[in-house]
Formats: structure tokens, C-alpha cells, sequence
């Protein structure tokens, strides 16, 4: 059984002082934890910072995003290179809002992935359908194709570094949850593709969390789902008190 993976997504939240402070207080209260690993995806120019704050504590710091370069001429870009040197140890690829907010494509986000991987980050790759499309039944057809597509020509000894986050889009900050068992049979199904293109070891070595309005109400239920190893949590894990709870709540499983 693998650890909970809890990881927090600020997004643009928070100031400088504030995502200090946090990650202080977090380091502070998980230092007797070793039931979950935890981790959060500050933004870009508080990074350094974290990482030294949370060095040496276990807690990994990600990337909110990365351009699929590593140099360039590539104006207010920043690449998996840039975001290793600070200290990340992970980065977030085709997160719903870069994919629908900003027009990310397969193709694009594969070539992340690799930048990523080539850089020694380990990629938290999002993928989920629209509302539209589980209301018209296309769930599985839309998350098999970006899956496949976004993990095109990796490894099998790669894929172990991946971690795939399960987020329906209409469940992200709108309040809606996936029912626990929802997800689950996604999760599932997403295992079962690892299974058939790489072998069931690597398979569930894969660490699938679930993401989309994770609050410290729902954890319990959606934890106890066995495909579930973890969260991506956005809105709630901008408040330390939010968070902690959903970590406590994980931390039973
Ligand atoms: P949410 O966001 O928890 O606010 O729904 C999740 C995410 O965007 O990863």
C-alpha cells in the first residue's frame, strides 16, 4: 500500500509573505508525519524560497508549469531546467486551466512531459473530461486519448516518475465533487491502461490522485476508494487549516 500523495495547488494565490509563512507552519506540523508525503505547487518567483524553507523536510515542492525548452528565446517563459535548479523536485503538466484557459494542446503538453523528465522533474500530470463530455458519455474515450497522447514515446522505466492527476474539469472549483465511486472507476480505468502499455509492476507503482473540489469533508470518503493514492487539492490547500485537515484525513488511510 502506497503512501497518500497530497499535493497543494496555490495557483495565483497568495503573496510572497503568506507562502513563507505557510510553508514554515506546514514544515512545523508534518514533522513527526511519515504517513503521507505532501507537497505544494507555489508559484514561479516564490520557489527558491520555498525550497529552502522546506529543504531536508521531506516536503516536495512543484512547479505550477513548465515551457517544453529548456533555453531560448522564449520571452517570460521558464523551463523544467530553470525550476530544477531552485529545488523542485516535481512540476505540474496540462493542468485543466493551461489546457482550457491558455489553449495547451497533446502534443504541446507531451513535449513538457519530456522536458521535464529530461530535466530530472518528476511530472503531476492532469487529465479529466468537460462536462459536456461525461454528460454525453465520453468520459473514458477523453481521458484514454489525452493519456496516450500526453505520454507518447516515454519510457516504461520513466512512466514509474509520473504521477497522474485525475481531474474532471467540472468538478475543479465549482464545489462539485466526483462521487467517490466516480472516480474510483476512472482511476481504474486509467490503472488499466498503464497495465496493458507497460506491465502491471509499473502500473501500480503509478501514483493516481484525484483532484476537483477535495476538501477536508470529502477526503475520508474519496481516500478509502482504493484506486485513489492521493490528492491534487487547489482551493483548499490555500489555507494551512484547510489543508492540514484534508492531511490528517488522508493520514487514517
Ligand atoms: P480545486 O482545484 O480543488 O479548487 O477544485 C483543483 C485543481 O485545480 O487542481
Amino acid at each position: 500500500m502506497k503512501k497518500p500523495f497530497i499535493v497543494g495547488n496555490w495557483k495565483m494565490n497568495l503573496t510572497l509573505a503568506e507562502g513563507v509563512e505557510f510553508a514554515q507552519s506546514l514544515r512545523n506540523s508534518l514533522s513527526n508525519s511519515n504517513k503521507i508525503i505532501c507537497g505544494i505547487c507555489p508559484p514561479f518567483i516564490f520557489l527558491k524560497d520555498i525550497c529552502k524553507i522546506l529543504e531536508g523536510s521531506g516536503i516536495k515542492v512543484s512547479a505550477q508549469n513548465i515551457h517544453s525548452e529548456q533555453r531560448g528565446a522564449y520571452t517570460g517563459e521558464i523551463s523544467a531546467l530553470m525550476v530544477k535548479e531552485v529545488g523542485c523536485s516535481h512540476v505540474l503538466v496540462g493542468h485543466s486551466e493551461r489546457r482550457h484557459i491558455f489553449g495547451e494542446t497533446d502534443s504541446f503538453i507531451n513535449s513538457k512531459l519530456k522536458a521535464a523528465l529530461s530535466a530530472n522533474l518528476k511530472p503531476i500530470l492532469c487529465i479529466g473530461e468537460k462536462l459536456n463530455e461525461r454528460e454525453d458519455g465520453r468520459t473514458k474515450y477523453v481521458v484514454k486519448n489525452q493519456l496516450k497522447d500526453n505520454l507518447r514515446g516515454i519510457n516504461a522505466d520513466r512512466i514509474k516518475e509520473c504521477v497522474i492527476a485525475y481531474e474532471p474539469v467540472w468538478a475543479i472549483g465549482t464545489g462539485k465533487t466526483a462521487l467517490p465511486e466516480q472516480a474510483n472507476e476512472v482511476h481504474a480505468f486509467i490503472r488499466g491502461i498503464l497495465t496493458g502499455d507497460y506491465g502491471e509492476d509499473i502500473a501500480d507503482s503509478v501514483y493516481i490522485q484525484y483532484g476537483g473540489s477535495v476538501k477536508p469533508e470529502n477526503t475520508g470518503e474519496l481516500m478509502a476508494q482504493p484506486e485513489i493514492d492521493g490528492f491534487l487539492v487547489g482551493g483548499a490547500s490555500i489555507k494551512l487549516e484547510s489543508f492540514s485537515k484534508i492531511i490528517e484525513a488522508a493520514s487514517n488511510y
